[in-house]
């Protein structure tokens, strides 16, 4: 797996990248997922859709259409049959034959693929009862190749909108719910209006994050601003009123003086009030800095919504679920110290996928929670070395907002032994190569790659040739586990000469050098005492190569 070879340099970028190249690549191994009730319902799905009335959605009713008592997979099976399958045959005249069409691109083995699925389906299902114009449509990118060729899907899973035909790239979140946002939003309908009171009880029973406006007449600066950022936004619901006892049943605190905007999420501080005047701009800003809960609890699905925050410090917790209950009211209070200022962010240990290759970042397993924190803004992280109490942790995020915190560098535990070739680690690279007053050639490896060992071999015969030679020292540092500010390398092996006066500007040399190459370099630079009878190069060099 990928997270198991992180390098020195991984940026938190590369690895929530990562994280989704394993998703797929791991589903290799997984059940291959088919859908079998509506593996040959073509024609009966589409039937279904176009039967579908355009007529203007009337938000009464859409709180009663749900309420049927059906059982989950009834449910599934149901919505997955509204989900029409493409193939090589009807892809072309379907996408363009209608309006909109949102297109899911998988693969039958893909483990991300299978758990979109009933997601889309659950969205599906939701845009029909609304009456939406949007046509979902699936299509197997393995079985029929040449459709997904033709829409531009190249990856598992790939989710497209196509109006009229062309197609646009898919922003919105993973969810059902996400998903039936998105696409209103991009088929003409931002806004929810609600109307009665009734109506705003229901909606609230069914959604735990919207924004709302309270607006006298629905019309003017404020108004208009507020509709290009519904519209504009691409993963919260967007309601309107302009009831003020409406407006209180979402959002108790709600003033009906001015244009009124507020954004209710779930759990504690679940409501924030839009202080700024009413621009897209400062509207969508609101929206980012304030969406996110207190802690949150990364998923699959947002955790790149997670990494691509305009909040870039980050602050994660790790920890069994277990663990992380009893945390929770300590890690709300801090956080809510640090709104909009910090994200904290909990990973489940037990979800392999998503917390180890965090924890390898910091080479780190623990069954105690870790707490640690990333600037994405510079990929500097940062781990909370003490006890984790309300004061640590509030040090910690005082530390991290005012750049007074070291930035963590990773390290094995200083070995015992030294060996021929001496073993630098993180916390020795200083003492061993910086600040001894010797010549440092050091090997920077990794144990994956490819050429390493043969490297190493080679230095190992190297040490060995100038073995009692004082000035120099031979020194080898496994980069996967050990990190230094001033060990910036992302190519291995490399080979580093540290010049006894100048350890600051190391030499790099050559990427496959001979060993008489080697030793020739070293003769060169290393001043040899000749009374310990060094051999000349040309000596060792016949008798080694
Ligand atoms: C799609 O095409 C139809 C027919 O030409 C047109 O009326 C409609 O406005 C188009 N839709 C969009 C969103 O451009
Ligand atoms: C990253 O940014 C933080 C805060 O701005 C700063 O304290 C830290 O030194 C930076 N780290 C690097 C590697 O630039």
């Amino acid at each position: 797996m990928f997270s198991a070879r992180p390098t020195s340099r991984f940026t938190i970028s590369t690895l929530i990248l990562l994280l989704f190249i394993s998703f797929s690549l791991s589903a290799i191994a997984s059940v291959p997922h088919r859908d079998d009730p509506d593996e040959d319902v073509d024609l009966e799905g589409l039937e279904e859709l176009l039967a579908i009335d355009d007529s203007e959605e009337d938000e009464n009713q859409k709180g009663q259409a749900g309420q049927e008592k059906l059982s989950g997979p009834e449910v599934l099976r149901r919505a997955q049959r509204v989900v029409l399958e493409l193939s090589n045959e009807n892809a072309k005249r379907i996408i363009d034959g209608n309006e909109y069409v949102l297109l899911l691109g998988y693969a039958p083995w893909c483990h991300r693929s299978a758990e979109m699925m009933p997601q889309f389906a659950e969205a599906a299902m939701a845009l029909k009862e609304m009456g939406s114009p949007l046509l979902l449509a699936k299509l197997d990118a393995e079985r029929h190749a040449k459709a997904a060729s033709l829409l531009g899907i190249k990856g598992f899973p790939t989710l497209l909108l196509f109006v009229n035909g062309s197609s646009h790239p898919y922003t919105g979140g993973f969810t059902g719910e996400e998903i039936v946002i998105w696409a209103r939003k991009r088929t003409g309908v931002p806004i929810i209006r609600l109307s009665s009171v009734t109506v705003a009880e229901e909606f609230l029973k069914k959604h735990q994050m919207f924004a709302v406006g309270l607006f006298e007449n629905f019309e003017g600066h404020d108004y208009e601003e507020f509709v290009k950022a519904a519209t504009a936004d691409n993963e919260i619901q967007f309601v309107e009123t302009n009831n003020i006892d409406v407006a209180v049943v979402l959002f108790p605190d709600a003033r009906p003086k001015n244009n009124f905007l507020g954004l209710v999420k779930s759990g504690p501080e679940r409501y924030e009030t839009f202080e700024d005047s009413f621009e897209e701009g400062k509207i969508l800003q609101f929206l980012d800095y304030n969406k996110f809960p207190l802690v949150t609890v990364l998923t699959e699905f947002n955790s790149i919504r997670v990494h691509s925050s305009p909040i870039k410090v980050q602050v994660y917790i790790f920890a069994e679920a277990v663990d992380f209950n009893k945390l929770l009211p300590l890690l709300q209070n801090v956080a809510r110290k640090f709104k909009s200022k910090i994200l904290f962010v909990y990973a489940d240990t037990a979800d392999d996928n998503l917390a180890k290759p965090f924890l390898t970042l910091f080479g780190l397993e623990s069954e105690e929670p870790i707490v640690a924190a990333f600037d994405n803004e510079n990929g500097s992280k940062y781990l909370l070395e003490s006890d984790l109490t309300a004061n640590s942790l509030e040090e910690f995020c005082h530390g991290l907002l005012h750049g007074t915190l070291s930035p963590y560098y990773k390290s094995e535990p200083i070995p015992d032994t030294k060996g021929i070739v001496h073993a630098v680690v993180g916390k020795t690279f200083d003492t061993l190569v910086l600040n001894s007053d010797k010549n440092v050639l050091l090997e920077v490896y990794t144990p994956w790659c490819i050429n390493c060992e043969a490297v190493s071999k080679q230095i190992e015969q190297l040490a060995k040739h100038f073995e009692g030679l004082d000035s120099i020292i031979f020194a080898r540092i496994d980069a996967s586990l050990n990190e230094h500010p001033k060990l910036q390398i992302n190519d291995y092996p490399s080979l580093l000469f540290y010049p006894s006066g100048d350890k600051l500007n190391p030499i790099k040399l050559s990427k496959k050098p001979s060993l008489k190459e080697l030793v020739m370099f070293i003769n060169a630079n290393v001043k040899i005492e000749e009374d310990r009878g060094i051999s000349t190069p040309d000596q060792t060099t016949k008798d080694e190569l």
